[in-house]
């Protein structure tokens, strides 16, 4: 197997709130390989983009994380910000969630591409580069693309664009962050692949954090389910999806509007109060005693496929 690129290692992700200390991310160890697209899938605040957060410690000065977060060589929870300044954008770049947001709405197009390659060395010909990098994310008029401004652009554009402004740079990992939030089924096509040219292109290693898993499906090449902050299973995204060994992944698949869009059972826990042993048991349709009492271990059931579930502890 390859060498993985980054690592996290038993990582806890706590924060300070009124009532008391809320663990968004609990004991989470995963490697990322390099080259890979991994997602990241689970319900919405099953700490997905905390995880992430750590990875570029971009995190609320109030946040408490523990465990490691290990870049090549790097500890990356040990570095200071100014350290950490020089790992972000151009080793590890973040394609934030909301681009309407993360654009500046008076600035070209051009101006904020410029920006986002100035550390890039030796680049003679920047507005060729730049050029090529809209044409590799399939943007048709790439020149007249370059002197619009944010609003003349729709959702999956600018989504584009932001795409690009984490990659120009040449990072070596890329975080996605829910890159298809709120786009239409053609825009979503349109990031995917635009994705996915970009890892090809440069072989940058992609880190996509998404609740679509029809995108989690076309993408990824391996797969992590978070449940209440927990991993629950790891497994190559074809396996997954044929066969999903953890009772939650299962209600996720079974939810899909393809697959009849049957609800899950219960709701995602409070995580101020998270229930005992298997966090998913209240949900579980499978759920004996001894999930009540005691937390699963991490399995690996067959080779390099992970499930947190007494259903096949018993596998190894
Ligand atoms: N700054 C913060 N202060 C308190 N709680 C937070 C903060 N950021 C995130 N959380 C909580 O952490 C949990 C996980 O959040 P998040 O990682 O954003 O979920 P996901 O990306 O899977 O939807 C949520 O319950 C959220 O409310
Ligand atoms: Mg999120």
């Amino acid at each position: 197997m390859m060498k993985p690129l980054l690592s996290f290692e038993h990582v806890s992700c706590y924060f300070p709130t009124s009532f008391g200390e809320l663990q968004a991310v609990r004991d989470v160890s995963l490697d990322l390989y390099e080259g890979e697209i991994f997602g990241l899938i689970g319900e919405t605040g099953s700490g997905k983009s905390v995880l992430g957060l750590t990875a570029l410690q971009l995190l609320p000065e109030n946040a408490r994380v523990t465990g490691e977060v290990r870049f090549e060589s790097k500890s990356l929870l040990q570095l200071s910000e100014k350290e950490m300044r020089h790992v972000r954008g151009k080793e590890i770049a973040l394609i934030p969630q909301n681009p309407a947001s993360s654009l500046n709405p008076v600035l070209k197009i051009r101006t904020q591409l410029r920006e986002a390659v100035r550390h890039v060395k030796g680049l003679k010909d920047k507005e060729g580069y730049l050029v090529s990098w809209l044409q590799a994310v399939s943007f048709p008029y790439p020149f007249k693309l370059l002197h619009s401004y944010p609003f003349q652009l729709s959702g999956g554009m600018k989504q584009r664009i932001l795409t690009i402004m984490g990659a120009a740079g040449q990072p070596k990992l890329l975080i996605a962050d829910e890159p298809t939030k709120g786009l239409d089924a053609l825009a979503r096509h349109d990031v995917v692949e635009a994705l996915r040219n970009i890892c090809r292109q440069t072989g940058a290693t992609l880190l996509v954090i998404t609740h679509d898993l029809h995108v989690a499906q076309t993408l990824c090449n391996r797969i992590g389910v978070m449940y209440a902050g927990r991993l629950v299973e790891r497994n190559d995204a074809d396996s997954l999806f044929a066969t999903p060994r953890h009772p939650y992944t299962e209600a996720l698949l079974l939810a899909r509007p393809t697959a009849g869009m049957n609800p899950m059972a219960g709701s995602s826990p409070n995580l101020l109060q998270v229930p005992s042993g298997c966090t998913f048991h209240p949900r579980c349709p499978y759920a004996s005693e001894k999930c009540i009492e005691e937390l699963p271990p991490w399995t690996e059931y067959e080779r390099e496929k992970y499930v947190r579930c007494f259903l096949y502890a018993s596998c190894t």
